[in-house]
């Protein structure tokens, strides 16, 4: 059934108008002024609203087992709640352990998701390990339509690779075609840093910030710079969280390296002042790269506003309070990491980015939405509204009001890091490829709804 959604502010990267958007099966069909409406077409009235292309998270765990526990979404609770907070497609993270080869931990993400998805949804692949038998392995993964890699600098005795791998693996992406995306801190300081402090007896979460200060971040961010510079492989820091760091890719950038920069909604509104609290309430806050001083935040926000960051993720990984957080309760190194906040980022970002004149609607739509498909291959299919787009569209209500918090989110963890906030902006109504899936703020669709999305390498 055709669906015409009337009048809304229609928002894209680098446009906005007052306009009609004509959705005819999976893809928008016309965008104008006073659009015939299509026999037995759906109408929805958007005055007053926006409409923007489907948001996209460019990294999310879904499925991650990690510090001894396992990420509490499941591909179903993930998407969905993505859906209600105006997310259409998420970048989840493969990340095998390094006994299992790659294919074989590909095709178990794969399993864990099919069918079970309410948003459309892709992969980086992680490379955990790289030996003989990886290039032919991970050539099997790309050639299945998955365009990047993922790599770890950090957890040495975990997901992390060595500097070999690492060489090897931006070798490989380079003449593959793929972007690799980089988690960069140096493991090995982290280890000894994470020692001495165990060793004086800081044990809280306060001592996961000393641990990992913004030298260990920058540090990794300049070794990745000096080798996606000599294998001249395209290269994307994740969650870049301070100055330090944003200072290196920057002057790596100025030297030609081919490299993006995604930061995360944590980082810009969340300090490390809540890692400090007393007692262990501060282990909500544990992720890695660690929360920062505030000064850090205007920092990234007159970053992405300027172009030099270029998307804004959630880096969603959810490790319950109660009992997974719980695991570090004697020993910081051992609480999971991760703060949730899928279904937070579009209203933040409104709140405090917008609203607060520290971003327009079309640097939200760049940022949270357009960047992303195009560095990872789905523009203009994902990321705008144009003719031939999929029709994954949010009608969003500027005005609406809610409060955030873990007694009403969609998101299937027992804690809210933005507990109490209240935030202005809401996804009213979402439709993915031409279906209304959220109606009103409530999911209207089912596990399934989500495609499996295949993309090409860019040598293609
Ligand atoms: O603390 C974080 N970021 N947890 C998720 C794993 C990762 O490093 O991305
Ligand atoms: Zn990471
Ligand atoms: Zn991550």
């Amino acid at each position: 059934m055709a669906l015409l959604i009337r009048n809304g502010l229609v928002v894209t990267d680098n446009s906005q108008g007052v306009a009609d958007v004509l959705c005819e099966g999976e893809v928008i069909s016309a965008i104008g002024t006073n659009l015939q409406v299509p026999a037995e077409a759906e109408v929805l009235d958007a005055t007053g609203k926006y409409v923007f292309p489907g948001f996209i998270d460019p990294h999310t765990h879904i499925h991650l087992p990690f510090m001894g526990a396992f990420a509490k979404d499941t591909y179903e609770t993930g998407t969905r709640a993505a859906l209600l907070g105006g997310t259409t497609t998420i970048f989840d993270m493969c990340c095998p352990s390094r006994d299992v080869q790659p294919w074989e931990g590909y095709q178990e993400w794969r399993a864990r998701s099919e069918g079970q998805a309410c948003c459309d949804y892709s992969f980086h692949m992680g490379v955990t390990r790289f030996d003989d038998d990886s290039p032919g392995q991970l050539r099997r993964v790309v050639g299945d339509g998955v365009a990047s890699f993922k790599i770890f600098l950090a957890y040495k005795d975990a997901l992390g690779l060595g500097d070999e791998g690492l060489f090897r693996a931006l070798r490989l992406a380079r003449e593959l075609g793929v972007v690799t995306a980089v988690h960069c801190e140096n493991a090995t300081l982290i280890s000894e840093l994470q020692r001495e402090l165990l060793a004086v007896g800081q044990t809280g979460p306060a001592a996961h910030h000393e641990s990992r200060p913004p030298q260990v971040e920058a540090e990794g961010v300049h070794h990745l710079m000096t080798f996606a510079g000599l294998t001249r492989a395209p290269v994307y820091i994740v969650h870049l969280s301070c100055r330090e760091a944003l200072e290196e890719a920057l002057r790596g950038r100025q030297r030609g390296v081919d490299v993006r920069i995604e930061t995360l909604i944590q980082y810009l509104v969340l300090d490390k002042s809540l890692a400090e609290q007393p007692g262990f309430e501060g282990a909500k806050y544990v992720m890695s790269p660690p929360l920062r001083d505030k000064a850090n935040q205007g920092i990234l926000w007159n970053a992405l506003r300027q172009g030099l960051v270029d998307t804004v993720a959630t880096d969603h990984a959810p490790f319950d309070f109660s009992d997974q957080k719980a695991l570090g309760r004697d020993d910081f190194t051992k609480i999971p990491n991760g703060i949730p906040a899928l279904s937070d980022r579009i209203p933040l970002l409104h709140t405090h980015g917008v609203l607060k004149g520290r971003m327009s609607l079309q640097d939200l739509v760049r940022t949270a939405s357009a960047n992303t498909a195009r560095i990872f291959g789905l523009f203009p299919k994902k990321g705008t509204i144009q003719p031939g787009a999929d029709a994954d569209l949010v009608i969003y209500d500027p005005e609406a009001r809610y409060t955030l918090s873990a007694k009403t989110h969609p998101m299937n963890v027992d804690y809210s890091a933005f507990e109490g906030w209240e935030v202005q902006g809401r996804a009213e109504t979402v439709t993915l490829r031409g279906r209304i899936v959220v109606r009103n703020g409530r999911h209207v669709g089912s596990p399934g709804d989500g495609h499996f999305l295949r993309r090409q390498p860019s040598a293609a």
